[in-house]
C-alpha cells in the first residue's frame, strides 16, 4: 500500500529564491534526489560513510530519463524535486544525479542558499584525477552530461594537461533500470560504446562512470575493458566530501541510529524491485511513498 500523494502543482520558477534558512539542527535529514533509482548507488555509499544520518531520498521516476532532456527541463525538474525535499526540512541537499548536477547545481544553490547543496560532478572528477597516471581519462555518462562538458571542465581544473574523452551511453540507463546488469546483451552494448573510444585513445587508464545508474554495470564493464583500466565513480568520494562538509558546519550526526525514507514520483512496485539492486539491500513497495511534484 502506498501512502497518500503530496500534491504540489505548478512549475518551479528557476529565478525564485526559496525561504530556506541556514540549517543548524544536526538531527534533520539529508535530502538526496535523482531521476530514478540510479542515485541509490550514491545513497548506499552515503549510508556506509555516515551510518548515523537520516536520509530522505527522492527518485523522479515519473520523468526519467533526465539524460536525454534539455537543460531547461532538467533544471525545472530538479527545482521541483528539491522544493519538495526542502519543504520537508533538510540540513543538506545532495544531487545524486550527474545530469542534474551538470546543469542545475548553480540554480539550486542560488535558490536554496544558505542551505548547502552538493553535486556529484566535483567528487567524480576528484576520483578520476586521483586514479589516473596517464592523464587520459574516459568519461561515460548521459547525453546531457557529456554535451554540457561539466566533467571536462572539472577534470581540467585539477589536471590542466589531462585529455578527457566523453562518450554518451544512453542505453546503459535503460539497461540498469531494467535490472539487466550482466550478460551478453549488456557486454555487446558496452563494446559498441567503448571499443572506438579505446581504439582512438589507447592510453586511457581510467574510465569514470559519470552517471549514477552505471555502477550496477561494473561487472559487465569489467569484462569488456582492457587490462589495467580503472573504473571509478563518484559515490564514495561524494560520501567523503559530505562527511567533511557536515563536520565543518557542525552538522554531523554521530549519536543516534540512521534511517532512510524513500520517495518516488511513480510506480512504487518497480522502484522497490529495481531499486533494491541499486541500494544493495531489499526494500518493499510499501516502504516507498509516492509524491506528486506537479508538472
Ligand atoms: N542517474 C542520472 C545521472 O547520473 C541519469 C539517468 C537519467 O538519464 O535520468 O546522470
Amino acid at each position: 500500500m502506498t501512502r497518500q500523494a503530496e500534491v504540489d502543482k505548478g512549475p518551479a520558477d528557476t529565478r525564485q529564491r526559496s525561504a530556506a534558512t541556514e540549517p543548524s539542527d544536526r538531527s534533520l535529514p539529508i535530502g538526496v534526489f535523482d531521476s530514478g533509482v540510479g542515485g541509490l548507488t550514491v545513497l548506499r555509499a552515503l549510508r556506509e560513510q555516515l551510518p548515523n544520518e537520516r536520509f530522505v531520498y527522492l527518485g523522479d521516476t515519473a520523468r526519467l530519463p533526465y539524460g536525454t532532456k534539455s537543460p531547461q527541463s532538467v533544471t525545472r525538474y530538479s527545482l521541483q524535486a528539491a522544493d519538495l525535499l526542502v519543504r520537508r526540512r533538510i540540513k543538506y541537499l545532495v544531487i545524486a544525479c550527474n545530469t542534474a548536477s551538470a546543469v542545475a547545481l548553480d540554480a539550486l544553490r542560488e535558490r536554496y542558499a544558505p542551505l548547502p547543496v552538493m553535486g556529484v560532478i566535483e567528487p567524480g572528477a576528484h576520483a578520476a584525477c586521483a586514479a589516473s597516471t596517464t592523464r587520459q581519462i574516459g568519461v561515460i555518462a548521459t547525453e546531457g552530461t557529456i554535451r554540457g562538458g561539466a566533467y571536462q571542465r572539472a577534470i581540467m581544473a585539477r589536471l590542466p594537461d589531462a585529455t578527457v574523452i566523453g562518450q554518451p551511453c544512453s542505453l546503459f540507463v535503460a539497461l540498469a533500470e531494467e535490472g539487466w546488469t550482466t550478460g551478453p546483451i549488456v557486454e555487446a552494448i558496452a563494446r559498441r560504446y567503448l571499443d572506438a573510444m579505446f581504439d582512438q585513445h589507447p592510453a586511457i587508464d581510467t574510465l569514470l562512470l559519470g552517471c549514477t545508474h552505471f555502477p550496477v554495470l561494473t561487472e559487465a564493464l569489467g569484462k569488456v575493458l582492457r587490462e589495467g583500466v580503472r573504473l571509478v565513480d563518484s559515490a564514495h568520494t561524494t560520501a567523503v566530501a559530505l562527511q567533511l562538509a557536515l563536520q565543518e558546519r557542525g552538522l554531523l550526526r554521530t549519536d543516534s541510529p540512521g534511517s532512510v525514507q524513500l520517495l518516488a514520483t511513480d510506480n512504487a512496485e518497480r522502484f522497490a524491485r529495481v531499486g533494491s539492486l541499486f541500494l544493495g539491500e531489499p526494500f518493499a513497495r510499501d516502504d516507498v511513498e509516492i509524491v506528486d511534484l506537479g508538472w
